[in-house]
């Protein structure tokens, strides 16, 4: 059944590889909107859900994990992201309040698609069935350098040696540029901003884009 997305409410994803700097901008982020009564809610993929949670255990912790398969890993992903667009987003969308994910569609295009080179259309399709037609209004992508990136995320006290974070710089190469390739093809829904800049700057510099974008 499709969803409908009513206007008030907003969607803003926030997309870049591990040690981007994702979950500190939007923090700040949602303090700004809070300043001005909107109602704000955050959240994460995978998970965000107790459904969603439980599948984010399969693909980040479970013991056979290298074993699994690039699609069985896309549709673990997808399915995560199906029941909290229905159980959480589209809800929040509907009520009118400003919804920040901490990751979205895009994450499974560029982790799955481009760095475990799984087929576009295919992709596309199970993520287009995935979120029905709630789709972000804006996603902000914080690029870094992908040694910047690695080198943050040794040095971030991981629960477990979690499976996607075992990739090497190749991988990771990959993701940064499969995201400054989306952007570059979408720029009215993406904002890249550098992500080795100041947390202030950076700060600074999504707050004036998104008060301008989402007027
Ligand atoms: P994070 O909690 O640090 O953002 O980690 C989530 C991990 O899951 C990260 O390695 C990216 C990966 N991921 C995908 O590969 N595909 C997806 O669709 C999503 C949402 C996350």
């Amino acid at each position: 059944m499709p969803l409908k997305h009513k206007t008030s409410g907003k969607l803003i994803s926030f997309e870049g590889s591990e040690g981007s700097g994702k979950s500190t901008q939007i923090a700040r982020l949602a303090a700004h909107f809070q300043k001005t009564q909107r109602e704000v809610l955050t959240t994460r993929e995978p998970g965000g859900t107790e459904i969603g949670e439980q599948i984010r255990n399969i693909i980040v912790h479970n013991s056979k994990g290298d074993e699994m398969c690039a699609e069985t890993e896309l549709l673990l992903f997808t399915a995560a992201r199906a029941q909290l667009v229905r159980e959480v987003i589209a809800p929040a969308i509907m009520r009118g309040a400003i919804v920040l994910s901490d990751r979205f569609l895009d994450s499974s295009t560029v982790y799955q698609g481009i760095g475990r080179n799984l087929a576009a259309d295919p992709v596309a399709q199970i993520n287009r069935f995935a979120v029905g037609n709630v789709m972000p209004d804006l996603t902000v992508v914080i690029d870094v350098p992908t040694e910047v990136s690695l080198a943050r995320l040794k040095q971030r006290a991981s629960d477990l040696p979690d499976r996607m974070e075992r990739e090497n710089l190749e991988f990771y190469t990959k993701v940064r540029e499969g995201y400054l390739v989306l952007a570059r093809g979408m720029p009215e829904r993406f904002l890249v901003v550098d992500g080795t800049k100041s947390a202030d700057a950076i700060e600074k510099k999504i707050w004036t884009e998104v008060q301008a974008r989402l007027k």
